[in-house]
């Protein structure tokens, strides 16, 4: 039997931790603040900000909701940018993604000051992590990190595998893992012989959005599975990039979808704003 890593407890765990030391902050008369940025009404992008918005009140964080016309222009928006940059009540800044077409996301995103940048996906901040400096680190795979942290995993020595290579996930996972002393495998679309490789792995990183496609014939007892997909099955049921029934019983810990990677990603967006304000605000 598997360990099932409570992705929804340890997140809970996290915000827990932040809010005592945001009213402690509050007591010595700092308020933490993040400004969130939405722009049209694309439906997932609406539950994915309120859900932040509602962390924020959770933890004690004032948010600012920016709820930005679809046909607002590309300058408009840098504008509004440059002003929460130039605010020193503003400690982070999130524009929810993806942008309408006629919007550039690298120019949005190489527009937010590095050091407000709390999503980590400035070139800055992604330099940094791949140098070893400090910086913000993105939050899904930050989450993950700590998912297996607050597990008692090890990842010190361990042959790590990671299924995809896409910016958010599978390139910054492999930089953190590399970090952490684990001995790093990345794979993707073109890797020959996808069995072979991950069949090595004592921790699997599935990062690749296909429903399911990790099955039994993919690894080897005892691995420690972490799924990041959040697919829907052809009846429209929430499944992972993991076969969650046939591999966990060959897993000695595993991620289930949903409850697992999902609820870090805002813990750790929390503990990007505090970690924000702590650098460069309280004193
Ligand atoms: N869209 C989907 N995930 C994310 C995220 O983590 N941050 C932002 N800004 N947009 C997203």
């Amino acid at each position: 039997m598997a360990q099932i890593i409570d992705g929804k407890k340890i997140s809970q765990e996290i915000k827990d931790e932040l809010k005592e030391k945001v009213a402690a902050y509050k007591e010595k008369g700092y308020e933490i603040t993040l400004a969130v940025i939405q722009v049209g009404n694309n439906p997932a992008s609406t539950v994915y900000v309120g859900n932040k918005k509602k962390a924020c009140e959770y933890v004690g964080i004032r948010s600012l909701a920016y709820e930005l016309d679809e046909n607002i222009t590309e300058q408009e928006l840098l504008d509004l940018i440059n002003e929460l940059n130039d605010r020193d009540d503003v400690n982070g800044i999130l524009v929810q993604l993806p942008l309408p077409k006629h919007i550039s996301e690298k120019k949005v995103i190489e527009t937010i000051n590095p050091k407000k940048d709390v999503d980590g996906f400035h070139p800055m901040n992604v330099g940094a992590l791949s140098i070893g400096d400090e910086g913000f680190i993105s939050c899904t795979p930050y989450g993950i990190i700590e998912l297996l942290k607050r597990s008692d995993i090890d990842i010190k020595g361990k042959e790590c595998v990671v299924v995809g290579r896409s910016n958010i996930v599978g390139k910054p996972i492999s930089m953190l893992l590399i970090r952490e002393n684990g001995t790093v495998t990345v794979t993707h679309s073109a890797t020959r012989d996808l069995k072979e490789v991950t069949k090595r792995a004592d921790i699997l990183v599935a990062a690749i959005g296909k429903p399911r496609f990790i099955n039994a014939d993919y690894v080897k007892e005892g691995v420690v599975v972490i799924d990041v997909g959040i697919n829907r099955d052809e009846n429209n049921k929430l499944c992972g990039d993991v076969d969650f029934e046939s591999v966990e019983p060959l897993a000695s810990a595993i991620t289930p979808v949903p409850g697992g990677v999902g609820p870090m990603t805002i813990a750790m967006l929390m503990t990007n704003c505090v970690e924000a304000a702590e650098k460069y605000m309280i004193k």
